[in-house]
C-alpha cells in the first residue's frame, strides 16, 4: 500500500519524536535536544540524541539514524506500514485508504479492535475482583508474578454467560459485532447470545502490534472448579474461532514481545502453549512463541523468519522428547524442507521426558532450559537421525534403501542452492558412515602368525579381559564426551578406534561428526546433542562413576590440562596391547614379554571393579 507523503508529513508533525521515544525508553531532556542510552546497541553513557525540531534521532555510538517511523520499525521490529498505522493510532489519525470498501473494512476492523480491547479490560478487571481470589491464586501458584500477569494482560471470564455481553452492550457494541469478534455466540435454543468463554482464565492474544485479536481460555483445575456435569470433561483450553482479525494458522501467541527480543538479538523459540510462552518470557527468554492449539504451519514458520532481522534465521522448535513429540517434529520437518532458503532454517530441541518449557524452567531453572536449547540439532541432523539413528544397516540393500529415502527427503528442498548443500552434506555423511571406516593398523600379529588355517577360532579370553576390553572404548568415549575441547588433538585416534558394540560405535561416529562440524567446548552442550540424537542410554552407561573409577581423566571433574595427554596415553597403551582391536585378537597379539606385561598391567588397572561393565 502506497501512503500519501502529505499524510506522512502530517503524521510526523502531529507527533513529538521525543515523546514517542520516551514512551518506550528512558529519555532525558536537555534544552531542545533529548538524550537516551541507545536502544539499538548496548551502552552505559547516552550517545543517542533526539532532535524534536528536525524530527530525527541520531546515535553517535552506532550510527542509528531516522525519523519517528524508522524508530518504531527498528524498535518494535515491524514493517513500515505497521509502524505508520501504529503511530497514526497514537496520533488519533486515520491512515488514508484507497477504496471505499477499504475504508469500510478499516472502520469495521477498528470497531472490532476496540471491542476486543474492552473485553480484555473486562476480563483483567474481573480477575482482580475479590471473589476470584482463587483464580488469581492459581496463577500465582503456577509461579506467575503480578508483573507478568499484567504484561500478558491475563484475565478471568465470569461464569455468568451474560456478564460480558451486558458490559459491552452498555458501551454501545452490538451483538452482531460481539459475535463477529468471537466473544459471544448465538443461542441454539432461541435465547440471548451468551459468552463464548465462561469460568476460564483468559489469555488475550495480541497481534504483532499489540492489538488484542483473540483469546485462549483455560479451565481451572478440577479440585478448584469441578465440572458441573460429571460425565462431561470440558477441553482444558478453548481458543477464539477464526474472525476477520484472527487467523489461527498464521498467528503466533507472544508475537510483540518475541519481535522485540529478535530485534535485540535473542533467539526465537517455538513452544507449545500459552503458559510456556509466559514462563519463558518471565525467565528472560523473551523470544518464545506458540501456535494456538494446532500444529505449527508453514505460514507460522515464515512469519518467525520474518521476525528475525539478521540474515541467518534459525528459530528453535521445541518438542516433547517422547515418541509423539518426535513424530510431530518429523511432520514439521517435512513441511519445512520446501520452504528453505539461503540463511533460513530451523533447529530442533527436545524436552526431557514429561517436561514442557514451563515445567522445565520450574524444575531446572532457566539455565536448564537454555542447556536444552543450546543442544538443539539442525534440521539436517534431525532428518539424518530420523532415518539412521539407532538402526543397523547390515546389507547392501538396506543401506542403499535408506540412502534412497534420504535422497528423497533432500529432493523436497526446493531452493536450488540449499538443495545442493543438502546433497553434498548427505554424500559426506553417507561416506563417513558407510564407507570410510578406516581400517585400524593391519600389522595384526595374530593374523600374520596364525597362517595355519583359515577358520581357526582363537582361544576365548577370560571373562575379566572381555570386561576390560569393553571398558577401553567406554573410558575413551567418556573422556571425549566430558572434555570435548580435546577433540582437535584426538580426532585421528577417535576415527581409528574400533568398537565392537554397535551402539557405542554409532555413538563414536556421531561424536566425530558433531565435533567436526562445529567446535564445542562445553560438555553439557555436546551431551544434549547426543541425547537429542537418541543416545541417552549409552551416555548413561559410559558417563558413570563405574567407568570413572578406572581412569580419572575421563571424569568430568578431571583437571582440564591433563585430560588430553592422559587420553592419548591411554589410547596408545591400549592399542599397543591390542584393545584397539577386538579383544580376542588383542590377547593373542601380545606376543612379546613386554607387551604381555603391559596388557596385564592394563587389565589389573582396569578390572579391579570388573563386574560393573
Ligand atoms: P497442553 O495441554 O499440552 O499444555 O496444551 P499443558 O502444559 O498441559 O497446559 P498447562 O501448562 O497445564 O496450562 C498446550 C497448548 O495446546 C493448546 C493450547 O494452546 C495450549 O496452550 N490446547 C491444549 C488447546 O488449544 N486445547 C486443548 O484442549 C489443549
Ligand atoms: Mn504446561
Amino acid at each position: 500500500m502506497a501512503i500519501n507523503p502529505r499524510f506522512l508529513d502530517e503524521l510526523r508533525n502531529r507527533l513529538t519524536l521525543s515523546e514517542i521515544i520516551g514512551r518506550r525508553i528512558k529519555v532525558t531532556r536537555t534544552g531542545r535536544e533529548s538524550k537516551a542510552c541507545c536502544p539499538f546497541h548496548s551502552e552505559k553513557t547516552p550517545s543517542f540524541t533526539i532532535n524534536d525540531d528536525k524530527q530525527f534521532y541520531h546515535c553517535f555510538g552506532c550510527g542509528a539514524h531516522g525519523d519517528v517511523i524508522n524508530f518504531l520499525m527498528q524498535h518494535d521490529n515491524i514493517s513500515f506500514i505497521d509502524s505508520v498505522e501504529s503511530l497514526a493510532a497514537e496520533a488519533g489519525m486515520q491512515v488514508p485508504e484507497q477504496s471505499p470498501q477499504e475504508v469500510q473494512k478499516a472502520k469495521e476492523d477498528k470497531d472490532l479492535y476496540s471491542l476486543l480491547e474492552d473485553a480484555t479490560l473486562f476480563f483483567e478487571g474481573y480477575l482482580h475482583e475479590q471473589r476470584n481470589n482463587d483464580a488469581l491464586g492459581y496463577l500465582i501458584d503456577r509461579g506467575l508474578t503480578n508483573e507478568t500477569i499484567a504484561e500478558f494482560r491475563i484475565g478471568f471470564a465470569p461464569d455468568d454467560g451474560q456478564a460480558l455481553r451486558k458490559f459491552l452492550l452498555a458501551k454501545d457494541y452490538s451483538d452482531k459485532d460481539m459475535i463477529k469478534a468471537g466473544v459471544i455466540r448465538p443461542s441454539t435454543r432461541g435465547g440471548d447470545p451468551y459468552a463464548f468463554f465462561r469460568d476460564r482464565v483468559m489469555f488475550p492474544v495480541p497481534d504483532r502490534r499489540g492489538r488484542i485479536v483473540a483469546f485462549g481460555g483455560r479451565i481451572l483445575p478440577e479440585h478448584m472448579r469441578p465440572p458441573q456435569r460429571g460425565d462431561f470433561v470440558p477441553p482444558k483450553y478453548i481458543n477464539s474461532a477464526e474472525t476477520p482479525l484472527f487467523h489461527k494458522g498464521s498467528m503466533l501467541y507472544g508475537e510483540p514481545i518475541a519481535r522485540r527480543a529478535a530485534a535485540d538479538g535473542q533467539s526465537l523459540i517455538l513452544v507449545e502453549g500459552y503458559l510456556d510462552v509466559i514462563a519463558c518470557a518471565q525467565a528472560g527468554v523473551r523470544g518464545a512463541l506458540a501456535p494456538m492449539g494446532t500444529a505449527v504451519t508453514q505460514e507460522q514458520i515464515i512469519s518467525m523468519w520474518n521476525m528475525i532481522p539478521d540474515f541467518t534465521k534459525v528459530p528453535i522448535l521445541c518438542f516433547d522428547g517422547d515418541n509423539a513429540g518426535r513424530k510431530a517434529a518429523r511432520r514439521v520437518s517435512e513441511n519445512i524442507l520446501p520452504l528453505l532458503e539461503a540463511g533460513r532454517s530451523v533447529s530442533f530441541a527436545f524436552m526431557p521426558d514429561g517436561e514442557d518449557p514451563d515445567s522445565l524452567i520450574k524444575s531446572s531453572g532457566v539455565k536448564g532450559f537454555q542447556n536444552i536449547l543450546r543442544g538443539s540439532i539442525s534440521l539436517f541432523e534431525f532428518i539424518w537421525n530420523a532415518y539412521i539413528g539407532g538402526r543397523e544397516f547390515k546389507t547392501p540393500e538396506t543401506r542403499a534403501g535408506v540412502i534412497k529415502q534420504l535422497e528423497n527427503e533432500v529432493a523436497k528442498v526446493s531452493d536450488n542452492d540449499v538443495q545442493m548443500h543438502y546433497k553434498s552434506l548427505l554424500r559426506q555423511k553417507v561416506s563417513e558412515t558407510f564407507f570410510k571406516r578406516k581400517d585400524f593398523k593391519s600389522n595384526n600379529k595374530w593374523q600374520s602368525n596364525n597362517n595355519k588355517g583359515v577358520g581357526m577360532t582363537p582361544p576365548r579370553p577370560p571373562a575379566h579381559q572381555a570386561r576390560a576390553a569393553r571398558l577401553f572404548p567406554c573410558i575413551l568415549l567418556a573422556g571425549i564426551v566430558n572434555h570435548p575441547y580435546i577433540f582437535d588433538n584426538v580426532e585421528d585416534s577417535l576415527c581409528n578406534l574400533k568398537i565392537q558394540d554397535v551402539q557405542l560405535d554409532r555413538l563414536r561416529q556421531n561424536i566425530i561428526s558433531i565435533l567436526s562440524d562445529e567446535p564445542i567446548t562445553k560438555h553439557d552442550i555436546l551431551l544434549e546433542k547426543l541425547k537429542n540424537l537418541g543416545f541417552t542410554q549409552e551416555i548413561g552407561d559410559i558417563c558413570s562413576e563405574s567407568v570413572y573409577v578406572h581412569a580419572s581423566f575421563c571424569s568430568p571433574s578431571a583437571k582440564q590440562e591433563d585430560v588430553q595427554s592422559q587420553w592419548l596415553e591411554y589410547y596408545n597403551d591400549g592399542n599397543a596391547v591390542g584393545f584397539g582391536e577386538e579383544i580376542k585378537k588383542g590377547w593373542q597379539s601380545a606376543s612379546s614379554d613386554e607387551d604381555a606385561k603391559r596388557l596385564m598391567d592394563l587389565l589389573y588397572a582396569t578390572s579391579s571393579d570388573g563386574e560393573t561393565l
